[in-house]
């Protein structure tokens, strides 16, 4: 059965194909952004013009009806059953580093915290695999070791990934404190289908001693629609962290191992590594939430 589901930042670039995918499930979805969400979706989902830093705007919000009708209609008085929150600046250098920190810091605490008061049970926090420190890092940092997993002790310097951690340590304490579900994503650099055929994939492929910074891997934006919805659906696992990404390494590389080895020899491994698996790795959200790719880089790459 459909779930009624608020999405924070739903206009954005996630946002859209994420709102789709939910849509396409059967979902209701009640979008809370700055912005508008383009049409043909606007026609479909309601987008309410929230400031998410602002706690009682969150808290009201939170409470609302999901359409628009005269008078109201729908089965009043229901709290969501799920909040994804992706609003955020989403890199670093969009605002000087104090409005990063305090916008994603604040945003992600009021998200949390109304929701938890209010007694929504299971929230999908959009965190990156930034905080690995290899993206924004001052010069060029080594992964401490592959593959990169969640298990891996997390020490970003830049700002954006250090917001993010903030964020998942609220989480954490929170669904402590109320025993809720809290699946924090750390989300790959998220591609949408027309970005195949761009520049940034090319050099992925052809130039791979390149990409560090995004860890050799990414996350198909309709794949990741499917990774929320399986988060709203899965119940009991308290708190999580997930690295949010596809399968496959995203070059030509046939042995994973041998091309790390290759661009990071001083790296330690883990485990063995399956022969074309991501450098940051997806086993547990494939164990856990059950996630399989419907979309391989290969598939679109020209
Ligand atoms: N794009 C990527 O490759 C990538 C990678 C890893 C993680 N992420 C994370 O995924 C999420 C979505 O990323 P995206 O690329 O869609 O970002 P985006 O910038 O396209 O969209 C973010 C949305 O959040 C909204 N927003 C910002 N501040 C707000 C506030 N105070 N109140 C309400 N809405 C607000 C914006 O208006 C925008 O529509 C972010 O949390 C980002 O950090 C993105």
């Amino acid at each position: 059965m459909g779930k009624r589901i608020i999405v924070t930042g739903g206009s954005g670039k996630a946002g859209q194909h994420i709102i789709q995918y939910l849509l396409d499930q059967g979902h209701d979805i009640l979008n809370l952004d700055l912005v508008p969400l383009p049409a043909p979706l606007s026609d479909r989902v309601h987008t309410m013009r929230v400031d998410l830093t602002d706690a009682g705007q969150a808290y009201s919000a939170f409470g609302s009806h999901f359409h628009l009708t005269e008078p109201f209609r729908e089965p009043l008085g229901l709290l969501p059953d799920a909040v994804i929150h992706l609003a955020s600046y989403a890199r670093n250098m969009l605002v000087p580093d104090t409005e990063t920190f305090r916008c994603n810091t604040t945003s992600q605490y009021n998200v949390i915290e109304a929701a938890s008061r209010l007694g929504i049970k299971k929230i999908v926090l959009a965190s990156s695999v930034s905080v690995y420190g290899i993206a924004y890092a001052e010069g060029d940092v080594e992964y401490p070791s592959f593959p990169v997993d969640e298990e891996i002790d997390v020490n970003p310097m830049d700002t954006y990934a250090i917001s993010k951690m903030c964020g998942e340590r609220v989480a954490r304490g929170y669904a402590r404190r109320y025993g809720s579900d809290i699946y924090v994503l750390r989300i790959g650099r998220i591609v949408s289908p027309e970005e195949y055929k761009e520049e940034m994939f090319d050099s992925y492929v052809k130039k791979p001693d390149g990409w560090a910074a995004h860890g050799w891997s990414y996350i198909d934006s309709r794949d990741l629609g499917q990774i929320c919805d399986l988060a709203v659906q899965k119940a009991g696992l308290g708190f999580q962290v997930f690295n949010a990404v596809n399968d496959e390494i995203t070059n030509y590389e046939s042995s994973t191992t041998e091309f790390l080895k290759r661009v990071f020899p001083n790296t330690p491994f883990t485990r063995e590594m399956g022969p074309r698996e991501a450098p940051l790795a997806n086993k547990k959200i494939r164990e856990l939430l059950g996630f399989r790719q419907n979309h391989p880089w290969q598939k679109y790459y020209e």
